[in-house]
């Protein structure tokens, strides 16, 4: 059987006329349980759970072809020169040497361009990462015919995405996800890649629709990396992964069995946990705006009076994710548009929903 982890060679002399383009599309998610904290090599502290999207997406092509000389790079994000982003970009590629040596053979181009404005405080580096690693994953199994099933494929590039960023490893995926170790929802055993969590889920959700309201459209104020650092040595990462493992495990039942109630506890405790976390870490950070929380407030009032099927999550950021189902989407926008846009900056809001995964576009 084909190892799919295993080093790939360099190219031989003979094989001198490689050249080629491939491009793939790759959506962004949203974590439900949240992946807070890491180890090693981009190896998370505890499994988590995400929605994939369909609007948010990054598309990214490379172009290549075989040098024998020192190889020319380029990288071009929404067709201009990007230094801080092109730094990230050859940092993470040099990372990979050792599994791609072959990549330092050959002059690259990489082309990459978001759906979502740079500026929308959207964490772009699940949809950037995973859309790079779908076109390496296919240089790998074109050039050296390997990974020709499909599921073998996925794998690979949910292992070489989370390498880049570890949320990237759940964008490979359709629906639902899960990455990291797992026995009682998926009996993963391996944390390096993310797996689809598709089979058996109740119809009502996979009509989820999620509404980005834009409280703030500035930088990200804690780099992911710092921000999972904090868990290091933070006073209350034992009880982080008791409580995760266990909204792990209910949140996987409640998708099967479509109770609602519970799905919406344990996503909105999952957010605020987030943020307490964040809040009690050494050094605190407060991401929420004074916006954010009158939102989140908004949404309970709402649903208290309603009784409506709709929560909010976050990300570690102050924008706000509103979750509801697309068969009350009518009402659903009347409320955001008559209480929550003018909460938002320049009233943006980005609509967006459950998604299909990737796509192979060349
Ligand atoms: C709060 O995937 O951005 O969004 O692995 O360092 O790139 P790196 O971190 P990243 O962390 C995402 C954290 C989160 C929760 C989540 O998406 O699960």
């Amino acid at each position: 059987m084909e190892n799919i982890f295993e080093h790939i060679c360099s190219f031989e002399p003979q094989q001198n006329d490689i050249q080629g383009e491939v491009t793939w599309k790759s959506p962004s998610n949203i974590a439900l349980i949240k992946y807070w904290g890491k180890y090693g090599q981009q190896l998370p502290r505890n499994a988590s759970l995400s929605m994939t999207l369909t609007e948010a997406y990054t598309q990214t092509s490379i172009t290549y072809a075989y040098t024998k000389n020192q190889a020319q790079r380029v990288f071009l994000f929404e067709g201009q020169e990007s230094k801080s982003f092109a730094k990230r970009i050859w940092r993470f590629i040099d990372s990979l040497e050792r599994f791609y040596p072959f990549l330092q053979q050959l002059d690259l181009k990489i082309e990459s361009s978001n759906s979502f404005p740079h500026s929308a405080g959207i964490a772009s580096s699940a949809s950037a990462m995973s859309a790079l690693a779908l076109c390496l994953v296919d240089m790998e199994r074109s050039l050296f015919n390997r990974l020709k099933n499909e599921e073998s494929f996925f794998k690979k590039a949910s292992y070489i995405a989370r390498l880049g960023s570890g949320s990237a490893s759940r964008s490979i995926f359709k629906g639902f996800s899960i990455w990291g170790e797992n026995m009682k929802v998926n009996r993963a055993t391996d944390n390096r890649f993310a797996i689809g969590f598709n089979e058996d889920i109740h119809p009502f959700y996979k009509g989820l629709k999620d509404a980005i309201l834009i409280v703030d459209e500035g930088e990200k104020q804690v780099s992911s990396s710092l921000g999972h650092s904090l868990m290091d040595c933070h006073p209350f990462v034992e009880n982080r992964l008791v409580q995760a493992n266990d909204h792990l495990i209910d949140l996987a039942r409640v998708l099967k069995t479509g109770k609602k109630d519970s799905f919406i506890k344990i996503v909105e405790a999952e957010a605020t946990s987030l943020h307490a976390l964040m809040m009690s870490s050494e050094p605190w950070f407060i991401l929420m705006k004074p916006a954010t929380i009158t939102i989140l407030e908004k949404v309970r009032t709402y649903r208290d009076a309603t009784k409506k099927f709709i929560c909010f999550t976050l990300d570690a950021g102050p924008n706000v994710h509103l979750l509801y189902h697309s068969s009350d989407e009518k009402e659903i926008m009347e409320f955001i548009d008559a209480e929550l846009k003018p909460l938002c900056s320049q009233e943006k809001i980005l609509y967006d929903g459950m998604g299909k995964g990737p796509q192979k576009i060349k």
